[in-house]
């Protein structure tokens, strides 16, 4: 085991981003009541009222998760920072540390943030290493995902994430969140708005580590088309959501296209990564 305070840091770090210590408390009726038809949810929503008016809280108990599908972010999590899992956050630690290491140039960008755990770590490893001159990038339109452009983008014909309101947080609660790890400072900049329309012009010179994370194929299409070519070569491209269909299109036709033939290595059951040639 490392037992240096960088790697106890960065460990304890993970696992409290993960809420990996904790079993997965109940989920408050609200979070998901969206979900729900129209007159089931309005009559949810007030007799959850009335009964927050007298201290208590409606919460559904799903069947308990195992460890290892926490591990591999398998669940949308109620209280945890971020949903990638803790075998998803070692990557990420080993792209930052590694980048780092090699002395390959460059800022780190997520593309898909949410409530920012994983743009947190970032910060983190490069705190806990005493890097001063790298930023990290957290760019997220903070009112969740778009519809779907299905002239642009035909794969993502049906794609339902845009109704998820649980997927929305806005960019105060994501820099309360920073502020929480005392992790705010002039070396985290916010790119906010649509990738469409922030990423193309993104303020990003050079990029050592790119993190998508957007899951359609229109927000993975776009930042690769932006954010590629600003990848040192040596750099991380870390997929999030390959594990779903319209992702998964895009890397494979932005791969196709480009004539990436970097080796694609595995995190887990949706994680993959390659280093740019
Ligand atoms: C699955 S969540 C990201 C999870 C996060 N990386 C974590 O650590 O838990 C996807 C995020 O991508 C953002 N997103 C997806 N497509 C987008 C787009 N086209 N423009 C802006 N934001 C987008 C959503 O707002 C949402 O916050």
């Amino acid at each position: 085991m490392d037992t240096t305070p960088e790697k106890l840091y960065l460990d304890l770090l993970k696992k409290t981003l993960a809420y990996a210590f904790w079993p997965e408390p109940p989920v408050p009726l609200e979070t998901f009541n969206y979900l729900r038809p129209p007159v089931k949810r309005r009559f949810l929503a007030f007799v959850s009222r009335i009964l927050n008016r007298y201290g208590f809280e409606i919460v559904e108990q799903y069947k308990e998760t195992s460890f290892e599908d926490r591990a591999e972010g398998k669940i949308w999590p109620v209280k945890a920072f971020t949903m990638i899992g803790l075998k998803r956050l070692d990557n990420l630690q080993y792209a930052v540390e590694t980048v780092i290491q090699e002395k390959i140039a460059g800022d780190l960008i997520e593309t898909g943030v949410w409530r920012g755990g994983a743009v947190i770590f970032m910060r983190a490893v490069l705190a806990a290493y005493g890097i001063r001159d790298r930023k990290v990038i957290a760019a997220d339109s903070f009112e969740g995902l778009p519809k779907a452009d299905v002239e642009k983008y035909p794969a993502d014909q049906g794609d339902p994430h845009h109704i998820h309101e649980y997927l929305a947080v806005s960019l105060e609660e994501v820099k309360k969140n920073f502020e929480k790890f005392g992790l705010l400072d002039e070396q985290v900049e916010f790119l906010k708005g649509w990738f469409e329309d922030t990423l193309p012009h993104a303020p990003v010179e050079r990029l050592s580590v790119l993190r998508l994370d957007g899951d359609m194929y229109g927000s993975t299409m776009v930042a690769l088309k932006s954010l590629y070519p600003k990848l040192s070569k040596g750099g991380f491209c870390i997929v999030d959501d390959y594990g779903l269909k319209g992702c998964k299109m895009a890397i494979d036709d932005f791969r196709r296209e480009q004539g990436i033939t970097a080796e694609i290595k595995k995190i887990d059951w949706t994680g993959i990564y390659w280093r740019k040639d």
